[in-house]
């Protein structure tokens, strides 16, 4: 065989069993919230390669919405559905995670008219009993992300949606990541998503492309 080849051949293999690695990695959650139960779960999402699975083994309530079809090329498959929550003020996730370890912690919210009402909603984001964030889509109403890096006290978290005025709360997708424990070290508590930069002179991103 060339050797040049050979080579190439190699490299390959090392970049599948790296991608393979870090999709299996323990404590990774993705989910794809609304995703019906008949469709492919976990499915790889083209995009990103993340695995997305569907929400509905995390939580009991809430209805499955989709966004206009319409605005659907304007947004990734994860953000095409959504769970939303008609029934009660506060609805939670409850999710295992591990307990004194660091977890970054993302919601997306992504409305597109989903209900046809055309009024973006506004609601709060609850970690456990700790208020983590306002969700006011009438202030940004291409879509919000909610980010935080936080310790869990316990080996279940819980995320909660809460009603707060007369509309009703949705989530697009839920992200999990256990960090390594020696990063964002700090006595203060949990750290919220402030800004990111990828300080570089490549016009490529490294990994994945946000929406805002
Ligand atoms: C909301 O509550 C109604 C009446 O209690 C019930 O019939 C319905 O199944 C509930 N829907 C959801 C999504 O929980
Ligand atoms: C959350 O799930 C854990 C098991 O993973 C369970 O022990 C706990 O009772 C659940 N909490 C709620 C509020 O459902
Ligand atoms: C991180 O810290 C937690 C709590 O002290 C510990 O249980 C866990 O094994 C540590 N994980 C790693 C990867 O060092």
């Amino acid at each position: 065989m060339d050797s040049s080849l050979g080579l190439l051949l190699v490299t390959i293999t090392f970049a599948f069993i790296y991608i393979g690695h870090a999709q299996d990695q323990e404590g990774f959650i993705s989910l794809d919230c609304g995703l019906p139960a008949n469709e492919l779960s976990p499915y790889s999402d083209t995009y990103t390669r993340l695995s997305f699975s569907s929400d509905e083994n995390f939580i009991q309530s809430g209805k499955i919405g989709r966004i206009q079809a319409n605005q659907e090329s304007e947004f990734g498959k994860p953000y095409r559905t959504l769970r939303y929550f008609p029934n009660g003020t506060r609805n939670c996730y409850n999710l295992s995670v591990e307990k004194g370890r660091n977890h970054l912690i993302r919601a997306y919210f992504i409305y597109a008219n989903y209900d046809g009402f055309d009024i973006n909603p506004n609601f709060d984001l609850y970690l456990g009993p700790n208020l983590w964030d306002t969700i006011d889509l009438q202030e940004q109403v291409n879509g919000r992300r909610a980010e935080i890096l936080h310790i869990p006290i316990s080996n279940s978290l819980q995320i909660c949606l809460v009603k707060t005025g007369t509309t009703t709360p949705f989530i697009s997708t839920l992200e999990i990541r256990p960090m390594g424990n020696d990063t964002y070290i700090t006595d203060s508590g949990s750290l919220k998503f402030f800004f990111r930069r990828y300080l570089t002179e490549s016009e490529n991103f490294i990994r994945y492309l946000n929406f805002n």
